[in-house]
């Protein structure tokens, strides 16, 4: 689990089986974990009691991505249920420490994510009390959207900090990576890829995980220091 990392999304893939689908993507490092509530998003995907059912499922530790409101309430069960990684979005809470420190304390990791629109200087002095930096490169609410290059900026300010030894956080992409992308991020200084499209749609969706592995790693400065 060391960067480049892939974590697929299974939004894209067939909800009916989920297990299965989480299973044909063995060689990911996370499984990314859309959950979505109809109100901090205009979609509504999975939740707790579905999530619970698949860290039964699968090995591979997972990555909840919570485009929720209410993040100090809902949060938390999911790293008590045994998520690796539980990230909230800072648009979502007034107190984005104190959800960190509830999800660290229930024995997860803790992820920030900001939508592209949401500037990242507001919360750089928070970051480290975050393990995760979860920089969204569509519009969060639906998987196959087009990547906004113009959210690098994020990963370049945050790729600098973590290579001067003033901060230490991964530092994730979510939306539109595939293999026209994915190399654009990974010079920016992403460490965690997520892709849903790109991993569902393939024929062989872990063949499609090791080849954006591939991709990321040839292209990426901060990992060939
Ligand atoms: C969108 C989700 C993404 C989505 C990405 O709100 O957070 O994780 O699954 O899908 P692709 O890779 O198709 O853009
Ligand atoms: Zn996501």
């Amino acid at each position: 689990m060391s960067p480049p990392m892939i974590a697929p999304s299974i939004l894209s893939a067939d909800f009916a089986r989920l297990a299965e689908e989480a299973n044909a993507v063995k060689g990911a490092d996370w499984l990314h974990v859309d959950v979505m509530d109809a109100h901090f998003v205009p979609n509504l995907t999975i939740g707790l009691p579905v999530v619970e059912s698949l860290l039964a499922a699968t090995d591979i530790p997972m990555d909840c991505h919570l485009m929720i409101e209410d993040p100090g309430r809902w949060a938390p069960p999911y790293a008590e249920a045994g998520a690796y990684n539980v990230t909230f979005h800072a648009e979502a809470t007034d107190d984005p420490i104190a959800v960190a420190r509830d999800i660290r304390a229930a024995g997860a990791r803790a992820g920030l994510s900001i939508k592209p629109g949401t500037p990242l200087e507001p919360y750089l002095e928070i970051l480290r009390n975050f393990d995760t930096l979860l920089v969204m490169s569509v519009e969060p609410g639906f998987g196959g959207q087009s990547f906004i290059p113009e959210v690098l900026s994020k990963v370049r300010t945050v790729r600098k900090l973590v290579d001067a030894g003033e901060l230490s956080i991964l530092v994730e992409i979510d939306g539109g990576i595939n293999a026209d992308t994915v190399e654009q991020a990974a010079e920016a200084g992403v460490d965690c890829f997520v892709a849903g499209s790109a991993v569902y749609s393939a024929e062989d969706p872990g063949a499609a995980v090791e080849s954006l592995r591939r991709q990321a790693l040839a292209a990426s400065p901060h990992l060939r220091a």
